[in-house]
Protein backbone atom coordinates (compact mmCIF):
# COMPACT_ATOMS: atom_id res chain seq x y z
CA UNK A 1 0.00 0.00 0.00
CA UNK A 2 1.45 3.23 -0.91
CA UNK A 3 1.48 6.24 1.91
CA UNK A 4 -1.21 8.98 0.87
CA UNK A 5 -0.10 12.70 0.98
CA UNK A 6 -2.86 15.05 1.29
CA UNK A 7 -2.67 18.28 -0.43
CA UNK A 8 -5.37 21.26 0.75
CA UNK A 9 -5.52 24.11 -1.46
CA UNK A 10 -6.58 27.32 0.81
CA UNK A 11 -5.12 30.14 -1.28
CA UNK A 12 -7.87 31.59 -2.90
CA UNK A 13 -9.32 34.89 -1.35
CA UNK A 14 -12.90 34.17 -0.63
CA UNK A 15 -13.77 37.55 -1.85
CA UNK A 16 -17.65 36.97 -2.18
CA UNK A 17 -17.80 36.35 1.77
CA UNK A 18 -16.71 40.19 1.83
CA UNK A 19 -15.23 39.57 5.15
CA UNK A 20 -11.52 40.13 6.36
CA UNK A 21 -11.20 36.08 7.48
CA UNK A 22 -9.77 34.30 5.19
CA UNK A 23 -12.53 32.12 3.81
CA UNK A 24 -11.58 28.66 4.97
CA UNK A 25 -11.45 30.06 8.47
CA UNK A 26 -14.96 30.66 8.48
CA UNK A 27 -16.95 28.52 10.77
CA UNK A 28 -19.49 25.95 10.68
CA UNK A 29 -20.70 24.35 13.90
CA UNK A 30 -18.68 26.57 15.25
CA UNK A 31 -15.71 24.77 13.64
CA UNK A 32 -13.23 26.33 10.77
CA UNK A 33 -14.02 25.06 7.24
CA UNK A 34 -10.72 23.83 6.56
CA UNK A 35 -10.47 21.77 10.02
CA UNK A 36 -13.22 19.83 8.89
CA UNK A 37 -11.52 19.14 6.10
CA UNK A 38 -7.87 18.43 7.74
CA UNK A 39 -10.29 16.27 9.99
CA UNK A 40 -12.09 14.09 7.19
CA UNK A 41 -8.71 13.29 6.42
CA UNK A 42 -7.54 12.05 9.80
CA UNK A 43 -10.02 9.08 9.33
CA UNK A 44 -8.16 8.09 6.43
CA UNK A 45 -4.48 6.72 7.72
CA UNK A 46 -1.93 9.43 6.15
CA UNK A 47 1.58 10.38 5.87
CA UNK A 48 1.38 14.23 5.96
CA UNK A 49 -1.14 16.88 4.85
CA UNK A 50 0.26 19.89 3.20
CA UNK A 51 -1.55 23.35 2.98
CA UNK A 52 -1.44 25.58 0.17
CA UNK A 53 -1.79 28.94 1.59
CA UNK A 54 -1.92 32.39 -0.13
CA UNK A 55 -4.46 34.90 1.06
CA UNK A 56 -4.03 35.27 4.84
CA UNK A 57 -1.42 32.87 4.90
CA UNK A 58 -0.40 33.78 8.19
CA UNK A 59 -3.76 33.73 9.96
CA UNK A 60 -4.54 30.14 8.04
CA UNK A 61 -1.07 28.69 9.41
CA UNK A 62 -1.87 29.88 13.23
CA UNK A 63 -5.21 27.94 13.34
CA UNK A 64 -3.66 25.34 12.27
CA UNK A 65 -0.74 25.01 14.18
CA UNK A 66 -1.68 22.84 16.79
CA UNK A 67 -1.98 19.48 13.86
CA UNK A 68 0.68 17.36 13.68
CA UNK A 69 1.98 16.03 10.52
CA UNK A 70 0.60 19.30 9.02
CA UNK A 71 2.53 21.59 7.31
CA UNK A 72 1.83 24.68 5.22
CA UNK A 73 3.47 25.92 1.83
CA UNK A 74 3.12 29.43 0.59
CA UNK A 75 1.27 30.34 -2.94
CA UNK A 76 2.14 33.52 -4.21
CA UNK A 77 0.94 34.76 -6.00
CA UNK A 78 -2.00 32.56 -6.99
CA UNK A 79 -1.81 31.43 -10.69
CA UNK A 80 -4.36 28.41 -10.82
CA UNK A 81 -5.72 25.14 -9.11
CA UNK A 82 -2.87 23.62 -10.90
CA UNK A 83 -0.22 25.95 -9.67
CA UNK A 84 -1.11 25.69 -6.18
CA UNK A 85 -0.02 22.04 -6.31
CA UNK A 86 2.55 22.59 -7.55
CA UNK A 87 3.91 24.93 -4.69
CA UNK A 88 3.41 21.41 -2.43
CA UNK A 89 4.92 18.85 -4.71
CA UNK A 90 8.76 19.70 -3.38
CA UNK A 91 7.19 18.44 0.28
CA UNK A 92 5.44 14.70 -1.58
CA UNK A 93 8.12 11.99 -2.28
CA UNK A 94 7.17 9.68 -5.34
CA UNK A 95 6.82 6.44 -3.41
CA UNK A 96 3.22 8.06 -2.49
CA UNK A 97 -0.25 8.76 -3.54
CA UNK A 98 -0.98 12.21 -3.57
CA UNK A 99 -4.95 13.64 -2.42
CA UNK A 100 -5.68 17.06 -3.32
CA UNK A 101 -8.56 18.87 -1.62
CA UNK A 102 -9.93 22.02 -1.55
CA UNK A 103 -10.21 23.68 1.99
CA UNK A 104 -13.50 25.44 1.35
CA UNK A 105 -15.44 21.83 0.64
CA UNK A 106 -16.78 21.07 4.25
CA UNK A 107 -18.45 18.40 4.01
CA UNK A 108 -16.38 15.90 2.44
CA UNK A 109 -17.10 12.65 4.18
CA UNK A 110 -14.10 9.98 5.14
CA UNK A 111 -16.36 7.04 3.14
CA UNK A 112 -16.09 9.49 0.09
CA UNK A 113 -12.54 9.86 0.21
CA UNK A 114 -11.50 5.86 1.31
CA UNK A 115 -13.39 4.92 -1.98
CA UNK A 116 -12.11 7.52 -4.20
CA UNK A 117 -8.80 5.82 -3.18
CA UNK A 118 -9.98 2.26 -3.45
CA UNK A 119 -11.00 3.40 -6.88
CA UNK A 120 -7.78 4.19 -7.73
CA UNK A 121 -6.24 0.94 -6.81
CA UNK A 122 -2.56 2.77 -6.14
CA UNK A 123 -1.69 3.74 -9.60
CA UNK A 124 -4.36 5.34 -11.62
CA UNK A 125 -5.63 8.86 -11.60
CA UNK A 126 -9.02 9.26 -10.07
CA UNK A 127 -11.52 11.48 -10.26
CA UNK A 128 -14.64 12.33 -7.30
CA UNK A 129 -17.55 13.35 -10.07
CA UNK A 130 -21.11 14.24 -9.26
CA UNK A 131 -24.21 14.01 -11.64
CA UNK A 132 -25.48 17.79 -10.68
CA UNK A 133 -28.69 18.52 -11.60
CA UNK A 134 -27.45 22.08 -12.67
CA UNK A 135 -23.82 21.99 -13.64
CA UNK A 136 -23.65 25.50 -14.43
CA UNK A 137 -20.03 27.14 -12.96
CA UNK A 138 -18.20 23.63 -13.28
CA UNK A 139 -15.94 21.76 -14.85
CA UNK A 140 -16.96 19.25 -16.98
CA UNK A 141 -15.81 15.53 -17.38
CA UNK A 142 -15.80 14.76 -21.06
CA UNK A 143 -15.94 10.95 -21.38
CA UNK A 144 -15.65 9.29 -24.94
CA UNK A 145 -17.77 6.89 -26.78
CA UNK A 146 -16.37 3.89 -24.32
CA UNK A 147 -17.14 6.08 -21.32
CA UNK A 148 -13.42 6.68 -20.94
CA UNK A 149 -12.40 10.03 -19.29
CA UNK A 150 -11.01 11.88 -22.00
CA UNK A 151 -10.58 15.58 -19.89
CA UNK A 152 -11.95 17.89 -17.84
CA UNK A 153 -13.47 21.19 -19.39
CA UNK A 154 -14.07 24.46 -17.08
CA UNK A 155 -17.20 26.01 -17.77
CA UNK A 156 -15.62 29.26 -19.24
CA UNK A 157 -13.49 27.26 -22.05
CA UNK A 158 -16.58 24.93 -22.43
CA UNK A 159 -18.81 24.67 -25.89
CA UNK A 160 -22.23 24.00 -25.74
CA UNK A 161 -22.13 20.13 -26.25
CA UNK A 162 -19.42 20.25 -23.51
CA UNK A 163 -21.92 22.68 -21.24
CA UNK A 164 -24.40 20.05 -21.69
CA UNK A 165 -22.53 17.33 -19.82
CA UNK A 166 -23.67 16.98 -16.53
CA UNK A 167 -21.09 14.95 -14.60
CA UNK A 168 -19.12 17.59 -12.81
CA UNK A 169 -15.53 17.28 -11.53
CA UNK A 170 -15.99 18.04 -7.77
CA UNK A 171 -12.38 19.40 -7.14
CA UNK A 172 -11.06 16.23 -5.37
CA UNK A 173 -8.65 13.80 -6.83
CA UNK A 174 -5.94 11.07 -6.07
CA UNK A 175 -3.20 10.41 -8.07
CA UNK A 176 0.33 8.53 -7.89
CA UNK A 177 2.86 11.18 -6.79
CA UNK A 178 5.42 9.98 -9.33
CA UNK A 179 3.20 10.79 -12.27
CA UNK A 180 0.89 13.77 -10.66
CA UNK A 181 4.53 15.33 -11.00
CA UNK A 182 5.27 14.86 -14.48
CA UNK A 183 1.88 15.99 -15.56
CA UNK A 184 2.10 18.80 -13.29
CA UNK A 185 5.16 20.06 -15.08
CA UNK A 186 3.12 19.98 -18.57
CA UNK A 187 0.99 22.52 -17.31
CA UNK A 188 -0.11 25.75 -19.27
CA UNK A 189 -2.18 28.58 -18.80
CA UNK A 190 -3.84 28.90 -22.01
CA UNK A 191 -7.49 29.14 -21.32
CA UNK A 192 -10.07 31.51 -20.69
CA UNK A 193 -9.16 32.07 -17.38
CA UNK A 194 -5.00 32.59 -18.03
CA UNK A 195 -4.75 29.88 -15.11
CA UNK A 196 -2.51 27.20 -14.53
CA UNK A 197 -5.51 24.73 -14.23
CA UNK A 198 -5.09 21.35 -12.08
CA UNK A 199 -7.59 19.94 -14.32
CA UNK A 200 -5.31 19.96 -17.22
CA UNK A 201 -3.41 16.78 -15.67
CA UNK A 202 -6.22 14.65 -16.69
CA UNK A 203 -5.42 15.20 -20.43
CA UNK A 204 -1.59 15.15 -20.31
CA UNK A 205 -2.61 11.53 -18.66
CA UNK A 206 -4.84 10.64 -21.10
CA UNK A 207 -1.96 11.63 -23.83
CA UNK A 208 -0.21 8.98 -22.09
CA UNK A 209 -2.14 6.49 -22.45
CA UNK A 210 -3.03 6.21 -18.34
CA UNK A 211 -6.81 4.72 -17.72
CA UNK A 212 -8.54 7.21 -15.58
CA UNK A 213 -10.94 6.18 -12.74
CA UNK A 214 -14.54 7.69 -11.21
CA UNK A 215 -15.66 7.54 -8.55
CA UNK A 216 -19.01 9.16 -8.37
CA UNK A 217 -20.94 10.55 -5.23
CA UNK A 218 -24.89 11.28 -5.47
CA UNK A 219 -24.59 13.62 -2.27
CA UNK A 220 -24.13 16.99 -4.16
CA UNK A 221 -23.34 18.83 -0.56
CA UNK A 222 -20.56 16.42 0.17
CA UNK A 223 -18.40 18.27 -3.14
CA UNK A 224 -20.54 22.12 -2.37
CA UNK A 225 -18.04 24.39 -2.03
CA UNK A 226 -18.38 27.64 0.53
CA UNK A 227 -18.24 31.10 -1.72
CA UNK A 228 -20.67 32.62 0.32
CA UNK A 229 -22.51 33.47 3.78
CA UNK A 230 -25.51 31.86 2.15
CA UNK A 231 -23.45 28.81 0.87
CA UNK A 232 -22.40 28.62 4.28
CA UNK A 233 -25.31 29.03 5.90
CA UNK A 234 -27.09 26.42 3.58
CA UNK A 235 -24.36 24.00 4.60
CA UNK A 236 -24.54 24.62 7.98
CA UNK A 237 -28.34 23.67 8.32
CA UNK A 238 -27.18 20.39 5.73
CA UNK A 239 -25.14 19.40 8.60
CA UNK A 240 -26.78 20.31 11.31
CA UNK A 241 -29.84 18.31 9.55
CA UNK A 242 -27.66 15.16 9.52
CA UNK A 243 -26.77 15.45 13.17
CA UNK A 244 -30.08 15.61 14.00
CA UNK A 245 -31.13 12.78 12.09
CA UNK A 246 -28.06 10.84 13.36
CA UNK A 247 -29.74 11.46 16.72
CA UNK A 248 -33.20 10.70 15.74
CA UNK A 249 -31.77 6.83 14.20
CA UNK A 250 -30.26 6.30 17.77
CA UNK A 251 -32.92 7.25 19.50
CA UNK A 252 -33.09 10.45 20.90
CA UNK A 253 -36.29 12.59 20.52
CA UNK A 254 -36.11 15.68 18.92
CA UNK A 255 -39.26 17.51 18.91
CA UNK A 256 -38.25 19.31 16.01
CA UNK A 257 -35.01 18.42 14.06
CA UNK A 258 -34.65 20.94 12.25
CA UNK A 259 -34.45 23.26 15.07
CA UNK A 260 -31.30 21.86 16.96
CA UNK A 261 -27.96 22.77 16.58
CA UNK A 262 -24.94 20.88 17.95
CA UNK A 263 -21.50 22.60 17.51
CA UNK A 264 -19.32 19.71 19.16
CA UNK A 265 -20.11 16.18 19.72
CA UNK A 266 -23.21 15.74 21.85
CA UNK A 267 -23.57 12.22 23.55
CA UNK A 268 -26.48 10.67 24.22
CA UNK A 269 -27.97 7.74 26.20
CA UNK A 270 -31.51 6.05 25.68
CA UNK A 271 -34.77 8.21 26.41
CA UNK A 272 -33.26 11.39 25.95
CA UNK A 273 -35.56 14.28 25.18
CA UNK A 274 -34.40 17.40 23.40
CA UNK A 275 -37.53 19.81 23.16
CA UNK A 276 -36.57 22.79 20.19
CA UNK A 277 -34.32 25.72 20.19
CA UNK A 278 -31.49 24.18 21.86
CA UNK A 279 -27.71 24.84 20.82
CA UNK A 280 -25.17 22.49 22.58
CA UNK A 281 -21.29 23.19 22.09
CA UNK A 282 -18.40 21.86 23.13
CA UNK A 283 -18.88 18.23 24.91
CA UNK A 284 -21.93 17.40 26.34
CA UNK A 285 -22.76 13.88 27.55
CA UNK A 286 -26.63 13.33 28.51
CA UNK A 287 -27.68 10.74 30.52
CA UNK A 288 -30.53 8.40 30.50
CA UNK A 289 -33.94 9.74 30.15
CA UNK A 290 -32.12 13.08 30.37
CA UNK A 291 -35.38 15.51 29.24
CA UNK A 292 -33.72 19.01 27.82
CA UNK A 293 -36.96 22.23 27.35
CA UNK A 294 -37.10 24.61 24.90
CA UNK A 295 -34.61 27.50 24.25
CA UNK A 296 -31.74 25.90 26.45
CA UNK A 297 -27.88 26.54 25.38
CA UNK A 298 -25.62 23.95 27.07
CA UNK A 299 -21.78 23.45 26.67
CA UNK A 300 -19.31 21.16 28.00
CA UNK A 301 -21.52 19.94 30.52
CA UNK A 302 -22.28 16.38 31.62
CA UNK A 303 -25.91 15.84 32.55
CA UNK A 304 -26.94 12.59 34.59
CA UNK A 305 -29.44 9.86 34.31
CA UNK A 306 -33.24 11.70 34.51
CA UNK A 307 -31.79 15.19 35.40
CA UNK A 308 -34.87 17.69 33.54
CA UNK A 309 -33.51 20.69 32.52
CA UNK A 310 -35.73 23.11 31.70
CA UNK A 311 -36.84 26.14 29.18
CA UNK A 312 -34.22 29.27 28.82
CA UNK A 313 -31.71 27.51 31.29
CA UNK A 314 -27.75 28.46 30.06
CA UNK A 315 -24.90 25.96 30.89
CA UNK A 316 -21.48 26.84 29.95
CA UNK A 317 -18.46 24.45 31.71
CA UNK A 318 -15.86 26.44 29.59
CA UNK A 319 -12.72 24.45 30.58
CA UNK A 320 -13.58 23.94 34.18
CA UNK A 321 -17.11 21.80 32.64
CA UNK A 322 -20.09 21.63 34.63
CA UNK A 323 -22.04 18.38 36.60
CA UNK A 324 -25.45 17.81 36.78
CA UNK A 325 -26.60 15.01 38.78
CA UNK A 326 -28.96 12.26 38.23
CA UNK A 327 -32.38 13.20 38.49
CA UNK A 328 -31.69 17.05 39.22
CA UNK A 329 -33.89 19.76 38.18
CA UNK A 330 -32.59 22.94 36.62
CA UNK A 331 -33.99 26.17 35.39
CA UNK A 332 -36.24 27.53 33.67
CA UNK A 333 -33.84 30.63 33.21
CA UNK A 334 -30.96 29.03 35.35
CA UNK A 335 -26.92 29.99 34.48
CA UNK A 336 -24.87 27.16 35.51
CA UNK A 337 -20.72 28.67 34.92
CA UNK A 338 -17.69 26.61 34.72
CA UNK A 339 -17.09 24.16 37.57
CA UNK A 340 -20.51 23.69 38.98
CA UNK A 341 -21.03 21.03 40.34
CA UNK A 342 -24.40 19.26 41.00
CA UNK A 343 -24.66 16.35 42.86
CA UNK A 344 -27.85 14.18 42.60
CA UNK A 345 -31.48 15.48 42.98
CA UNK A 346 -30.30 18.97 43.34
CA UNK A 347 -32.95 21.57 42.38
CA UNK A 348 -31.85 24.52 40.70
CA UNK A 349 -34.32 27.29 39.85
CA UNK A 350 -35.09 30.85 38.08
CA UNK A 351 -32.61 33.47 37.84
CA UNK A 352 -29.93 31.11 40.02
CA UNK A 353 -26.28 30.89 39.16
CA UNK A 354 -23.82 28.71 40.26
CA UNK A 355 -19.98 29.46 39.47
CA UNK A 356 -17.37 27.33 40.48
CA UNK A 357 -19.32 25.65 43.30
CA UNK A 358 -20.01 21.79 44.51
CA UNK A 359 -23.59 21.17 45.45
CA UNK A 360 -24.30 17.66 47.35
CA UNK A 361 -27.07 15.55 46.86
CA UNK A 362 -30.19 17.34 47.17
CA UNK A 363 -29.13 20.87 47.99
CA UNK A 364 -31.75 23.31 46.58
CA UNK A 365 -31.42 27.06 45.45
CA UNK A 366 -34.87 28.17 43.97
CA UNK A 367 -35.28 31.82 43.18
CA UNK A 368 -32.75 34.58 43.11
CA UNK A 369 -29.68 33.21 43.98
CA UNK A 370 -25.98 33.68 43.50
CA UNK A 371 -23.32 30.30 44.98
CA UNK A 372 -20.36 31.27 43.48
CA UNK A 373 -17.11 29.46 45.02
CA UNK A 374 -18.92 27.46 47.76
CA UNK A 375 -19.25 23.80 49.07
CA UNK A 376 -22.24 23.09 50.08
CA UNK A 377 -23.54 20.33 51.68
CA UNK A 378 -27.18 17.52 51.44
CA UNK A 379 -30.14 19.20 51.76
CA UNK A 380 -29.15 22.35 51.97
CA UNK A 381 -31.96 25.14 51.26
CA UNK A 382 -30.78 28.04 50.12
CA UNK A 383 -33.05 30.90 50.28
CA UNK A 384 -34.13 33.31 47.42
CA UNK A 385 -31.95 36.49 46.70
CA UNK A 386 -29.28 35.24 48.80
CA UNK A 387 -25.43 35.36 47.47
CA UNK A 388 -22.04 34.14 48.51
CA UNK A 389 -19.82 37.56 48.81
CA UNK A 390 -16.82 35.65 47.40
CA UNK A 391 -14.56 38.52 45.78
CA UNK A 392 -13.13 41.17 48.18
CA UNK A 393 -11.67 43.25 45.43
CA UNK A 394 -8.52 41.39 44.76
CA UNK A 395 -9.04 37.88 45.96
CA UNK A 396 -11.90 35.03 45.36
CA UNK A 397 -12.85 33.31 48.77
CA UNK A 398 -14.46 30.28 49.51
CA UNK A 399 -18.04 29.56 51.50
CA UNK A 400 -18.68 26.23 52.91
CA UNK A 401 -22.31 25.78 53.69
CA UNK A 402 -22.88 22.26 55.38
CA UNK A 403 -24.99 19.64 55.57
CA UNK A 404 -29.02 20.74 56.58
CA UNK A 405 -27.97 24.18 56.77
CA UNK A 406 -31.71 26.67 56.02
CA UNK A 407 -30.15 29.96 54.95
CA UNK A 408 -33.46 32.33 54.77
CA UNK A 409 -34.01 35.10 51.88
CA UNK A 410 -31.54 38.20 51.31
CA UNK A 411 -28.71 36.90 52.71
CA UNK A 412 -24.88 37.99 52.18
CA UNK A 413 -22.24 35.15 53.22
CA UNK A 414 -19.07 37.07 52.93
CA UNK A 415 -16.27 34.84 52.15
CA UNK A 416 -14.08 32.91 53.75
CA UNK A 417 -16.77 31.94 55.68
CA UNK A 418 -18.48 28.35 57.07
CA UNK A 419 -22.05 28.18 58.21
CA UNK A 420 -22.07 25.16 60.33
CA UNK A 421 -23.89 21.79 59.94
CA UNK A 422 -28.01 22.18 61.14
CA UNK A 423 -27.42 25.77 61.21
CA UNK A 424 -30.04 28.42 59.75
CA UNK A 425 -29.49 31.73 59.12
CA UNK A 426 -32.42 34.34 59.32
CA UNK A 427 -33.70 36.34 56.47
CA UNK A 428 -31.64 39.30 55.74
CA UNK A 429 -28.45 38.80 57.35
CA UNK A 430 -25.01 39.48 56.23
CA UNK A 431 -23.00 36.61 58.01
CA UNK A 432 -19.08 37.77 57.96
CA UNK A 433 -18.12 35.01 60.99
CA UNK A 434 -18.36 31.39 60.71
CA UNK A 435 -21.57 29.97 62.55
CA UNK A 436 -21.05 26.82 64.69
CA UNK A 437 -23.95 23.75 64.12
CA UNK A 438 -27.30 23.80 64.83
CA UNK A 439 -26.85 27.63 65.89
CA UNK A 440 -29.66 30.25 64.40
CA UNK A 441 -28.12 33.51 63.27
CA UNK A 442 -29.00 36.49 62.55
CA UNK A 443 -27.06 39.50 61.17
CA UNK A 444 -29.65 42.44 60.86
CA UNK A 445 -30.90 45.60 62.45
CA UNK A 446 -33.47 44.93 65.12
CA UNK A 447 -37.03 45.48 64.32
CA UNK A 448 -38.31 48.58 66.05
CA UNK A 449 -42.26 49.36 66.12
CA UNK A 450 -43.89 52.35 66.42
CA UNK A 451 -47.63 52.46 68.47
CA UNK A 452 -50.08 54.84 66.15
CA UNK A 453 -47.45 56.16 64.20
CA UNK A 454 -48.96 59.30 62.13
CA UNK A 455 -47.45 60.10 58.73
CA UNK A 456 -46.32 63.61 57.80
CA UNK A 457 -48.98 65.39 56.03
CA UNK A 458 -48.64 68.13 52.56
CA UNK A 459 -48.73 71.41 53.64
CA UNK A 460 -51.18 73.45 51.67
C1 LIG B 1 -12.39 24.02 -9.56
C2 LIG B 1 -12.13 23.10 -10.73
C3 LIG B 1 -13.46 22.70 -11.37
C4 LIG B 1 -14.35 22.06 -10.35
C5 LIG B 1 -14.54 22.98 -9.16
C6 LIG B 1 -15.25 22.26 -8.05
C7 LIG B 1 -9.98 23.81 -11.62
C8 LIG B 1 -9.30 24.53 -12.71
N1 LIG B 1 -11.31 23.76 -11.70
O1 LIG B 1 -12.93 25.20 -10.10
O2 LIG B 1 -13.25 21.80 -12.43
O3 LIG B 1 -15.61 21.73 -10.92
O4 LIG B 1 -13.24 23.39 -8.63
O5 LIG B 1 -15.54 23.13 -7.00
O6 LIG B 1 -9.35 23.26 -10.74
N2 LIG B 1 -6.94 27.82 -5.06
C9 LIG B 1 -5.63 28.03 -4.66
N3 LIG B 1 -4.80 28.71 -5.49
C10 LIG B 1 -5.19 29.18 -6.68
C11 LIG B 1 -6.53 28.96 -7.09
C12 LIG B 1 -7.37 28.26 -6.25
O7 LIG B 1 -5.26 27.60 -3.58
O8 LIG B 1 -4.36 29.77 -7.37
C13 LIG B 1 -7.84 27.08 -4.16
C14 LIG B 1 -9.05 27.88 -3.77
O9 LIG B 1 -8.79 28.60 -2.58
C15 LIG B 1 -10.08 26.78 -3.55
C16 LIG B 1 -9.68 25.71 -4.55
O10 LIG B 1 -8.35 25.96 -4.87
O11 LIG B 1 -10.00 26.25 -2.25
C17 LIG B 1 -10.56 25.71 -5.81
O12 LIG B 1 -10.38 26.93 -6.47
P1 LIG B 1 -11.56 27.66 -7.21
O13 LIG B 1 -11.07 28.96 -7.74
O14 LIG B 1 -12.76 27.69 -6.35
O15 LIG B 1 -11.82 26.68 -8.45
P2 LIG B 1 -13.11 26.59 -9.30
O16 LIG B 1 -13.09 27.66 -10.32
O17 LIG B 1 -14.28 26.49 -8.42
MG1 LIG C 1 -14.68 26.98 -6.39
Amino acid sequence: MKPIDVVIMAAGKGTRMRSSIPKVLHRLANKALLQHVVDATRALTVRQVVLVTGHGAAAVQAAMAHEAGLTSVVQEPQLGTGHAVQQAMPRLADDGLTLVLSGDVPLIQPATLHALVQACDQQHLSLLTLDAPNPTGYGRVVRDAQGQVLAIVEEKDANDAQKAIREIYSGILVAPTKDLRRWLGQLDDHNAQHEFYLTDVVKHAVAEGAQLRTHTTDAAWEVAGVNSPAQLAELERIHQRRTADALLTQGVRLADPARLDVRGELVCASDVFIDVNCVFEGQVVLGEGVRIGANCVIANCRIEAGAVIHPFTHIDGEQLGVTVGEGALIGPYARLRPGAQLGPEVHIGNFVEVKNATLAKGAKANHLAYLGDATVGERVNYGAGSITANYDGANKHRTIIEDDVHVGSNCVLVAPVTIGAGGTVGGGSTITKSTEPGALSVARGKQVSLANWKRPTKKK
